[in-house]
């Protein structure tokens, strides 16, 4: 799929800005705090409806505005699609949604329409921190592709904050909990085996995928990246329900906080040649699996859907040596791609491309972004309604 439009007002640091992006690569360039990264999460933003940093999404909207939105044109193989995201900030944030012109009511009917994949930097995170990073990863990518997977998603987590607000007022009270507990540990039951069995399935296509991409980025034959999906229940042995399981488990889980079994306990685990890369990697080895992992995702959804996402790279080459950087901008070919950088030069010899550069006008408080030395016109597509 290709982002054709992208329509940006009151968007974090800019405040209005129209863009027809090329097809292939498009590098955008320029100081620390320009813009570059807002872009991208704004692209993101069309994509899962939300930002790809730790960020509310009342921090998005430019400061002293009373709203912001933001809107793609995307092509896919047979359909054309807008997508807008309106964001009001107030006691809480009103978002809404519009795809092509038509309010929707719920996020999961936006997953899909415009599949994205973003690294950046702070992707290393997928190897060293902890399981909730990686849990998010594989949440974002399998939301992409199926609606029933966010929606299972969302159930679960209803499901799971009912049962342990049962659970605290239980306590509080000095009693045992509410009947309707149960309820709750179906439905988790359910919906956790249904996010069990597409994570299992995905982690299995991106071990194979991205041990492929590993060996090609960083040349080496020798070296075998593998990943596992570890859950906190095990599925596949029927002995103990996930049920009843969690029935036994009350007070344990009151005094926790959380229930100690689930998708919310799960994890990757990514090992190179049969060692725990946390425990064990280089930060170049862990900065090529990470790339990897997300290439791997861009090739799954290619696969899957038969139309390559649109790729965000944020910062990332000049982390690479010239000959990473250059297998990775070869891998990409074909695929509508942004790419941030501080310098021009990280892309060395490589020519086919599109420049933009990235400028903060300080004194007007407005920012700018010119093409090939050429200062855009920034018009918006829709004048938003924010009264
Ligand atoms: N809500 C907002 N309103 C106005 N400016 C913002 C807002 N949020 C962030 N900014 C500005 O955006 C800039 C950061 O942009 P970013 O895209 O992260 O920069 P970079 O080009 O380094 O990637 C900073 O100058 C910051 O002050
Ligand atoms: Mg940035």
């Amino acid at each position: 799929m290709i982002i054709e439009k992208i329509s940006l007002h009151y968007f974090r640091n800019y405040e209005e800005l129209f863009l027809q992006p090329h097809e292939g690569i498009n590098i955008f360039f320029g100081k620390n705090g320009s813009g570059k990264t807002n872009l991208l999460e704004a692209v993101h933003y069309c994509s899962l409806g939300k930002s790809h940093r730790i960020s509310q999404d009342q921090n998005a909207v430019m400061i002293g505005k009373k709203g912001a939105s933001c809107s793609l044109t995307i092509k896919g193989s047979s359909v054309k699609n807008e997508i807008e995201i309106r964001l009001q900030p107030g006691v809480e944030t009103v978002k809404t949604v519009w795809i092509n012109q038509k309010k929707i009511g719920r996020l999961s009917e936006m997953m899909g329409i415009l599949r994205c994949v973003i690294f950046s930097p702070e992707d290393l995170n997928l190897i060293k921190e902890g399981p909730a990073v990686r849990r998010k990863f594989l949440d974002m990518m399998i939301s992409q592709i199926s609606r029933s997977y966010f929606i299972a998603l969302q159930q679960y987590r209803i499901a799971y904050n009912q049962r342990n607000a049962i659970l605290r007022q239980a306590r509080l009270e000095n009693r045992r909990p509410d009947s309707m507990i149960a309820d709750f540990e179906k439905e988790m039951a359910e919906y956790g085996q249904a996010i069990y069995r597409e994570r299992k399935k995905i982690t299995d296509l991106i071990s194979e995928k991205g041990n492929e991409i590993y060996r090609k980025i960083s040349g080496r034959e020798t070296e075998n990246l593998s990943i596992a999906y570890h859950p906190s229940y095990s599925w596949d042995d029927e002995t103990e329900s996930m049920e009843k399981l969690l029935e036994k488990n009350r007070d344990d889980d009151l005094r926790q906080g959380t229930a100690s079994v689930g998708p919310h306990r799960d994890d990757l685990l990514l090992s190179l040649n049969h060692k725990s890369m946390k425990l064990y990697a280089s930060q170049g080895q862990m900065r090529t699996a990470a790339l990897s992992l997300k290439l791997a995702q861009m090739d799954i959804f290619q696969h899957i859907t038969g139309e390559y996402p649109v790729l965000l790279l944020d910062d990332v080459l000049s982390e690479l040596d010239l000959d990473r950087r250059m297998n990775l901008l070869k891998m990409i070919e074909g695929v509508q791609t942004f790419i941030t950088c501080s310098d021009e030069g990280d892309l060395a010899d490589y020519h086919n491309y599109r420049t933009y550069q990235v400028q903060s006008v300080q004194e007007k408080g407005k920012m700018t972004m010119t093409k090939a030395g050429v200062e855009m016109k920034t018009p918006v597509l829709h004048e938003p309604d924010f009264s």
